[in-house]
């Protein structure tokens, strides 16, 4: 007998769509299995004010492949001259819904980001008071600081000292991708959760660098020593409410990923789900698999549960994804986990 399962249709908590080229190529990938996703604003030049986010979003919805009913959630690049007033008419209106802290230089399009904290602090006040998530990129840019260790000091130097200083605050880590972050996250009370990726859930800094350098591997936060995915899989499988899907999928064209100097980012749109179920079933878990996609991420943001559903289907055949997504901007490598997948969604 086949084995299958049942979602309420998934939300992706923090992807990348690109714009012109590269979204209308990749768009699809997303909205074949997901209802909404939290949309990352760093482009070049950034997402900053609600004007901005609004042109971006009906570049989204015009890229729509015909008959999607995906939802794109918008996010602002806090930048250091972010105006609180624009922040919150944007978060009232339900166009925003979440503001996206990068620290300067951290990774992919980062360079508009936050140095001075201090100029910022208005707006993250404003935030508290409104209830609107600050989504946070969780390393430290100092040079001195090894990479491997940068998520753990932005705990402890950056964001703890910044969640004291605006109590109320609500607070998304993304892309954890160490133990400390998921200890760290357990510690807190609800007004803070954490995103974890797909990929972050499957490969090691082994995957990356043993028998030769692995580009399509490479992403920021970097993932870590295997004792640190297995954390990772321990939160992701838990069934808490603070731990929730965010793919972090982020399409770079291969010319740009088989470089000298490689562009951060995996792209897991294609196979997330199928990946998902694997790792799930994998842990005795696949019972948590709907919290971790569909419900825990909606009760953080305070919306509505999605009612559209989606079926799992574990066959005999792999599931075997295209190699590649032929973009207008050249071809985007899909993830690839490196062992078989037997896990589909049913059309
Ligand atoms: C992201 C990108 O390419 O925009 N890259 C990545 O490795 N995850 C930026 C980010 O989320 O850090
Ligand atoms: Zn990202």
């Amino acid at each position: 007998m086949t084995q299958t399962l049942s979602l309420r249709r998934p939300d992706d908590m923090h992807l990348h769509l690109r714009d012109g080229a590269i979204l209308q190529g990749i768009l699809p990938e997303t909205t074949r299995h997901f209802a909404r996703a939290i949309i990352m604003p760093n482009l070049v030049p950034p997402v900053v004010t609600a004007a901005e986010a609004t042109a971006y979003r009906d570049r989204i919805l015009a890229a729509l492949p015909e008959g999607a009913a995906f939802e794109p959630l918008m996010t602002l690049y806090l930048t250091e001259e972010t105006d609180p007033d624009d922040v919150a008419t944007a978060a009232a209106s339900g166009l925003v819904k979440a503001v996206k802290l990068y620290p300067a230089g951290a990774t992919t399009n980062s360079a508009s980001g936050v140095r001075d904290f201090d100029k910022v602090r208005a707006v993250l006040d404003r935030m508290a008071e409104i209830g609107l998530p600050l989504c946070v990129h969780g390393e430290v840019t100092t040079a001195s600081v090894d990479i491997f260790d940068r998520e753990a000091v932005f705990i402890d130097t950056v964001l703890d000292p910044l969640r004291r200083r605006t109590p109320g605050l609500r607070v998304v880590m993304e892309h954890i991708t160490t133990r400390d972050g998921v200890a760290y996250a357990r510690a807190q009370g609800d007004d803070l959760a954490a995103t974890i990726t797909t990929h972050h859930l499957i490969i090691n800094r082994n995957h990356i660098l043993v028998g030769g350098i692995k580009p399509h591997y490479y992403c920021l936060p970097v993932a870590k020593r295997e004792e640190h995915r297995l954390a990772l899989r321990a939160a992701a499988t838990s069934g808490e409410a603070r731990f929730f899907l965010g793919t972090d999928s982020a399409p770079h064209v291969d010319a740009l990923k088989e470089h000298a100097c490689g562009c951060a980012g995996c792209f897991t749109a294609t196979n997330t789900l199928p990946l998902l179920a694997h790792v799930f079933e994998e842990e005795g878990r696949l019972d948590r698999l709907e919290g971790f996609t569909s419900l825990h991420g909606a009760a953080f943001y305070r919306l509505p549960l999605t009612e559209a559903r989606l079926t799992l289907e574990k066959r005999d055949a792999p599931f075997t994804p295209p190699a590649k997504i032929h973009t207008g901007a050249g071809p985007v490598t899909v993830f690839d986990p490196g062992f078989s997948v037997f896990w589909h969604v049913r059309d």
